[in-house]
């Protein structure tokens, strides 16, 4: 099969298109024939080579989750058979023609969804879920801010926020992607690049702050985050794109009862990765099956093409989802 492998670490241009092995199917595994690929911003940190490499026995190839037709199951698979149309949250591995996956990883596509656009969907919606819902627990009637409303993430954790009942808040950084994210359901849209988020979540919320965020920024916006939520408030930090140290004033934390949290879906066990995987299919594929949540696909580029799609993700013109069709 051909798959992108990466030269050595550096910039787009170390993605390279080649012929290597096909995957090995254990007894566990899936084969899946990938119909596309969504690009994570993991994904351009690996190729960089500051995230780790993947663990022995999964896949070397970047790609966090695809869609695709079922080819193979292993013979302690009984969910699915061959034909079967998913999409799956992977170890690795997405970006090539086959893949092999746990089943329990494994989510069917949601009718109403293409094949190519349910690539996009396995890990928004395993991050923002296990993360918002399962972790901090984001109730109806509650206040949300999400970072970078125009992501992947933000794009789905807005709708997703909306369909729970919260009222839902976004920074980003041009009206253009301020309107996307208000045509989503975000209630309060903030532009991060001509005002303060703190100073705008006081005004929106009577000075009080929101009960829960969602980050991605780090150490450049710890203490602001602190510093716009709510007593009791919820900060949950799922990346840190902008600085890993930071001075704190605990002053906030204890005052507001402030709690913080992080989590990476690629750190957590098998086991615990099936459990989301469940619940996001019970609780997070019916919004999508009525519609009330929709995938948004900025822009589908051919495998062979891997670097142009991963130079538009670190140019953060995008909106919404990037992906790859093998
Ligand atoms: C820390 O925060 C508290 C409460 O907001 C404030 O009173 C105090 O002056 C701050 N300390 C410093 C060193 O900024």
């Amino acid at each position: 099969m051909k798959a992108i492998v990466i030269s050595a670490p550096g910039g787009p241009e170390v993605l390279h298109l080649r012929e290597v092995g096909d995957p090995e199917l254990r007894d566990e595994d899936v084969l899946i024939n990938v119909a596309a690929a969504a690009l994570n911003r993991a994904d351009t940190f690996r190729r960089k080579g500051s995230h780790p490499p993947p663990p022995a026995g999964a896949s070397p190839y970047l790609g966090i989750e695809c869609s695709g037709t079922i080819l193979a199951a292993g013979k302690n698979v009984s969910r699915w058979k061959i034909g079967d149309q998913v999409c799956a949250l992977l170890n690795g591995g997405g970006y090539a023609e086959k893949v092999a996956v746990p089943a329990t990883q494994v989510l069917p596509i949601p009718p109403g969804v293409s094949l190519e656009d349910a690539a996009s969907l396995p890990e928004v919606a395993c991050t923002v879920w296990s993360t918002v819902f399962m972790i901090n627990q984001l109730s109806a009637g509650e206040t949300f801010l999400v970072h970078g409303g125009s992501s992947g993430i933000g794009t789905f954790a807005i709708q997703i926020a909306k369909y729970q009942g919260a009222k839902v808040f976004v920074t980003a950084g041009s009206e253009e992607k301020l309107a996307v994210c208000k045509d989503l359901g975000a209630d309060v849209c903030i532009n991060y690049k001509t005002e303060d988020f703190v100073v705008r979540v006081k005004q929106e919320t009577e000075g009080k702050g929101v009960d829960v965020i969602l980050d991605h920024i780090g150490a450049a916006y710890f203490q602001r985050n602190l510093d716009s939520l709510n007593v009791g408030g919820r900060l949950l930090l799922i990346s840190m794109m902008c600085g890993a140290v930071t001075e704190v004033n605990l002053s906030c934390l204890l005052a507001r009862c402030l709690t913080v949290k992080a989590s990476r879906l690629r750190y957590r066990s098998p086991e615990n990765k099936a459990a989301i995987v469940n619940e996001v299919e019970k609780n997070v594929w019916p919004a999508i099956i009525t519609g009330k949540i929709t995938p948004v696909v900025y822009k589908s580029f051919p495998l062979s093409e891997a670097a142009e799609a991963h130079r538009l993700m670190e140019s953060s013109k995008h909106i919404g989802k990037i992906l790859l069709v093998p």
